[in-house]
């Protein structure tokens, strides 16, 4: 069995971060979204991974090389612009050849891991067997109908009037019939090789696509709000490590991780909390569900519910909650200008500010 992991597209959804960065590498407590993917994948006994690339791939390759470090071996696959989820699959026929495979949206997050999936698939001889789980907002979802035995019998694209509460999860395994299928579809009126479209095209010439049911917790990480949660669901599980510096005057509770070389002082860090590397926390407050990335400084702030990219400062503010702070953004006190914001952002970027 091999996998094919999807880490290109757009990211429309995460703008500004995705101008200049992958959002499969948008840290969720300090390890990027994609790591905890590709150790579900080593976890479920595959080795063998294809990642499918496209304008963030030299980021992605720095981040994950040639997979050694997590037991793999990665083969990178260029895609010349984000066409579809199918035609990542069409481009990756060479190195799946006639492979069984697993296809795994890379910006996709999976408590459980995908052993269970993988396993019932090896046995069971379907063409296809789709992750599913139940929603509350089916119409925000791909979502699909059932037969009694729990085969696929239909599948909808984000359905005014959903015929199930079964959302579409982006993990999937394939027979090497899928190769016919993504040859056969045409592009959606998005201009994208559907997978949607290619799964009908299996279920209408009679190919056995089979559901099976997410065991845990599972995000979509597109948007802010997803990235936060799975940043909270994640730091739940944390166990405290202080392996930095710090001072008598500060005070920790709650499980906090302090990695080497942070230095913490005359600060309150209320976990669940990561704080990276070379990071330095100075008379602030770190609420729960922060995770701040490497080399950061903040001081003379309070932070919570947030994460922090590396090289950031935030300095003066009282207080930032629910936030995604980029690489190398500085958010600062206004000196001197009463009751002004001096903002300079990035395109799409977006600013809440309590007047
Ligand atoms: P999506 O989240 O559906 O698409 P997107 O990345 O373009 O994001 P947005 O909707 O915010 O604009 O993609 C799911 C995953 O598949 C994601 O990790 C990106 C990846 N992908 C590719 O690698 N190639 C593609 O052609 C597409 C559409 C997605």
């Amino acid at each position: 069995m091999k996998a094919l992991v999807l880490a290109g597209g757009k990211g429309t959804r995460l703008r500004p971060l995705t101008h200049t960065s992958a959002k499969q590498l948008v840290p969720v407590a300090n390890k990027p979204v994609l790591f905890y993917g590709l150790e579900a994948l080593r976890d479920a006994g595959i080795t063998s991974v294809g990642i499918v690339v496209g304008d963030t791939g030299a980021e992605v390759r720095e981040a994950v090389g040639d997979g050694s470090r997590f037991g793999l071996e990665v083969t990178y696959i260029p895609q010349e612009a984000p066409l579809g989820l199918a035609h990542c699959v069409l481009i990756a026929g060479d190195f799946l050849g006639e492979d069984p495979f697993v296809l795994y949206l890379g910006d996709n997050f999976l408590v459980g891991g995908i052993a269970d999936l993988v396993e019932s698939f090896g046995g069971a001889g379907h063409d296809a067997q789709i992750l599913l789980t139940k929603v509350a907002e089916p119409q925000f979802y791909g979502v699909a109908e059932l037969g009694p035995g729990g085969e696929i019998l239909a599948l909808e694209e984000k359905p005014e009037h959903p015929r199930s509460d079964l959302a579409i999860v982006g993990v999937y395994t394939f027979s090497p019939a899928i190769h016919e299928a993504v040859r056969a579809i045409t592009p959606s009126a998005r201009g994208e090789l559907e997978i949607t479209d290619a799964i009908k095209w299996l279920i209408d010439h009679g190919y056995r696509v089979h559901s099976h049911f997410v065991s845990g917790y599972w995000k979509d990480t597109g948007r802010l709000q997803d990235i936060l949660e799975c940043n909270r669901i994640v730091l739940e599980a944390i166990e405290p490590d202080n392996r930095g510096t710090v001072d008598t005057l500060s005070e920790i509770s709650g499980n906090v991780v302090v990695a080497p070389g942070a230095f913490v002082e005359n600060s309150v860090i209320r976990g669940p909390a990561v704080i990276g590397t070379g990071t330095r926390i100075s008379d602030s407050y770190i609420g729960p569900y922060t995770s701040i990335g490497e080399s950061c400084l903040i001081e003379d702030a309070e932070v919570e519910y947030a994460i922090v990219l590396r090289d950031s400062t935030i300095k003066g503010i009282s207080r930032l909650t629910y936030s995604l702070i980029g690489r190398n953004v500085e958010v600062t006190r206004a000196e001197g200008v009463p009751n002004a914001h001096q903002l300079m952002v990035g395109d799409h970027s977006r600013v809440q500010v309590k007047a």
